[in-house]
């Protein structure tokens, strides 16, 4: 048998979790409400409620998945990317409790674990496979060929599928996150009320920021016109928004699936929870005969049950790093 802790620190969520043989018994997320107020999170006070954050919820994982802390046999956290003072706190956390344990410690790329989080619950897509992954930081297209050999096909230029949902927010008056927000004002809106422009970038690369632009100006001038413009639409204005930026997201994957010849479809990280890009995907998959495969919702945004399937995988391995690694701000896919 294997108990493998993951620990995720990133960006704004503490969290953690206890895999047993393959099998998530417990994922414990500690959300940072403190950054609302700014409108985005807040790199110094994000890693200031890590700190405080992190023992509660290792003690919760650990006792909600039933085991002892001596019985843990390795613990795995997020190296990289996201914010260095973040990951700091999870890497501290991380290398302390391997030490104190005498068990090994393994490093995880944040990126691989949204995508393994397809390897927590069936059905599991088979290798390779296609991966969109899109959060608030990263949109990649990725093709996976197993569990950490991965070649990145096609990414952002600028702003990142969740930024645009979140900048989108914030022009609109919405706090922060504002992804969820804008999907649900979107489901009771017309998609089609306000056409925002298409980027052209070519390959398979993606372009937000034109969007953003394009929006911020549409707005400014309809309230100049109407000013209760935005309460007034604000439900065709989100839908809007979020069709155009999933029409980017799925016009890029199908020119991917097209070019490698790859059947099988994944979404992952924080949009993926986006509702309308989960329904126009399995629309989008069935015209295509494509498998798709979509994450369970507390799987899509950051969470420390990826962080611990992919540290069983590297447990299995006996992939371990020494007390030396240190966290990276970048870490390549
Ligand atoms: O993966 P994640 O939790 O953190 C990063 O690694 O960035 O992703 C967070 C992003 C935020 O931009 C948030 O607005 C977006 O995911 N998000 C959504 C939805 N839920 C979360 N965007 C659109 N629709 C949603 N339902
Ligand atoms: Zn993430």
């Amino acid at each position: 048998m294997s108990i493998v802790l993951g620990i995720e620190s990133s960006c704004d969520e503490t969290s953690a979790a206890v895999c047993i043989d393959g099998s998530i018994r417990s994922n414990i997320i500690a959300n940072q409400t403190i950054h609302e107020k700014f409108g985005g999170v807040v790199p110094e006070l994000a890693s200031r409620a890590h700190q405080q954050h992190i023992i509660p919820a290792v003690e919760q994982a650990i006792r909600e998945a039933k085991v002892h802390k001596n019985d843990i046999d390795a613990v795995a956290f997020t190296r990289g990317p996201g914010l260095l003072g973040s990951l700091l706190v999870g890497t501290s956390f991380a290398k302390a409790f391997a030490l104190a344990r005498h068990i090994p410690l393994i490093e995880v790329n944040h990126m691989h674990a949204h995508i393994l989080a397809h390897f927590i619950d069936e059905p599991m897509p088979r290798f390779p496979f296609l991966c969109l992954t899109v959060s608030g930081g990263h949109t990649q297209l990725v093709l996976v060929k197993d569990y950490f050999e991965m070649e990145l096909l096609g990414q952002t230029l600028d702003d990142a599928a969740g930024e645009a949902f979140d900048k989108t927010a914030k022009i609109l008056g919405l706090p922060y996150p504002g992804g969820p927000l804008i999907d649900r004002y979107a489901q009771e809106g017309n998609g089609e009320a306000f056409p925002f422009p298409e980027p052209q970038v070519p390959g398979l690369n993606f372009s937000f920021s034109g969007l953003k632009t394009a929006i911020l100006y549409f707005v400014q001038q309809k309230q100049r016109e109407q000013p209760d413009f935005l309460q007034v639409h604000i439900n065709d204005i989100c839908a809007s928004v979020q069709s155009r930026i999933i029409s980017i997201l799925l016009n890029k994957l199908k020119r991917a699936a097209s070019e490698t010849k790859v059947t099988q479809i994944a979404i992952a990280g924080g949009v993926s929870a986006n509702s309308g890009l989960r329904a126009e995907l399995m629309a989008l998959g069935e015209k295509q005969g494509w498998r798709v495969f979509i994450p369970r919702f507390e799987y899509c945004t950051d969470n420390a049950a990826m962080i611990a399937i992919a540290g069983y995988f590297k447990y299995l391995s006996k992939d371990f790093v020494g007390q030396d690694v240190v966290p990276m701000a970048r870490y390549g896919i």
